[in-house]
């Protein structure tokens, strides 16, 4: 069986090279004689491997010595109660931009905190847009501020940051390693793996040093910042193959010229592929232009019958999980780093064809 182009919103595809490399290393990892799967998470070669890994991923997104960058698990989803957890301390309150349906999960799971304060929301037009937001909004008494960079079911991206002078925390999940960030402008960064990083499994978080210390020395160990930096991500087994394809693939990235060239690859990618919906006659994107994702392209035809036609058929042309999200219908193109740009073209190409014969 031939590879596909597979535009999954995540776990997503990850670039072939990193595929041969875990390959070569499947039965003896260099001299271990073992996979990385069946080695001590406390030998020195996974060291090596963990310490590779958060080395490159400092590298690549030029973190600042004074933020510490973790390996943990849960997910995504996990950061969603554990960032409140760790950082609602003085006010028991963060404010929150709600863009989603990831956004209002983060909210929910803060709810079992302390307060959590909406102070925008695109709700009213199905989060096609990402809301206008101003200092006001952002009343002193809060820990934190909350956003999602990308909006993966959705395919809405911040191009700029809330105007708060507050701690900003950031779900990266469907962002990271897209395109350049100042990580200084950010308290918290976390994401899960699958999209840009690397497999289901592990979450990366970029947390600053006074942040990680904030928290009380009460909370569960699995659940704090400071006893996970502590112990290095090692606090309990961390996801140990997970990370050493996370590894791979940070080395992949410098080896492509790090973010800065990912940027311009990913800028060209959407570009073509946005180009190409606004042209046409048959397909439309519902996003405000100019906070469109570069990562997860969302286009309808506009009659649902023609959609799941063209879901039926990218696939049959080796072009797989193009359906959209079940709450917003029509088709998405995932597009992360690791989707050559040999992908959206035939992924055009087969939208071209599929016009001609359905206009
Ligand atoms: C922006 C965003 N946040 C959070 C999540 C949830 O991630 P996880 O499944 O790792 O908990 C996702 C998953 O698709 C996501 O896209």
């Amino acid at each position: 069986m031939e590879r596909v182009y597979n535009f999954s919103a995540g776990p997503a595809c990850l670039p072939l090279p990193v595929l041969e490399q875990a390959q070569k290393d499947f039965i003896s990892f260099g001299e271990s004689g073992m996979n990385v799967m069946e080695m001590s998470h406390r030998s020195k070669e996974y060291q090596a491997i963990i310490d590779e890994a958060e080395a490159d991923l400092r590298d690549l997104m030029h973190i600042p010595d004074n933020y510490k960058v973790l390996f943990l698990q849960g997910g995504a989803s996990m950061q969603f109660y554990m960032v409140p957890l760790n950082l609602m301390t003085k006010y028991k309150k963060a404010h929150f931009v709600s863009t989603g349906a990831w956004a209002k999960k983060a909210i929910a799971e803060a709810k079992k905190v302390g307060t959590a304060n909406v102070v925008a929301s695109s709700e009213d037009k199905t989060f096609s847009y990402i809301p206008k937001l101003e200092a006001p909004m952002f009343t002193t008494d809060a820990d934190y501020v909350h956003i999602t960079s990308n909006n993966t079911i959705y395919g809405t991206r911040y191009t700029k940051l809330p105007p708060s002078g507050l701690t900003l925390v950031s779900d990266m999940s469907s962002f990271i390693l897209s395109e350049a960030v100042n990580v200084a402008d950010y308290g918290i960064i976390y994401a899960g793996a699958q999209k840009n990083i690397g497999p289901a499994g592990v979450t990366v978080v970029i947390a600053r040093d006074d942040l990680v210390q904030s928290a009380s020395d009460d909370l569960p160990h699995m659940l704090s910042y400071k006893v996970q930096a502590e112990n290095s991500s090692m606090f309990n087994t961390p996801p140990t193959y997970a990370v050493y394809i996370a590894g791979l693939v940070f080395k992949w990235l410098k080896k492509q010229g790090g973010i800065s060239q990912m940027q311009k690859l990913n800028e060209e990618k959407a570009g073509m592929l946005y180009d190409f919906i606004d042209n046409s006659q048959l397909y439309s994107n519902p996003v405000n232009v100019a906070d469109r994702s570069m990562m997860n392209v969302t286009f309808v035809t506009g009659d649902p019958d023609k959609d799941a036609a063209f879901v039926a058929g990218s696939k049959k042309a080796g072009l797989t999980n193009l359906k959209g999200h079940r709450s917003v219908g029509g088709m998405r193109a995932s597009i992360y780093n690791a989707m050559p740009e040999a992908g959206v073209r035939a992924l055009i190409a087969f939208m071209q064809k599929f016009e001609t014969e359905n206009r």
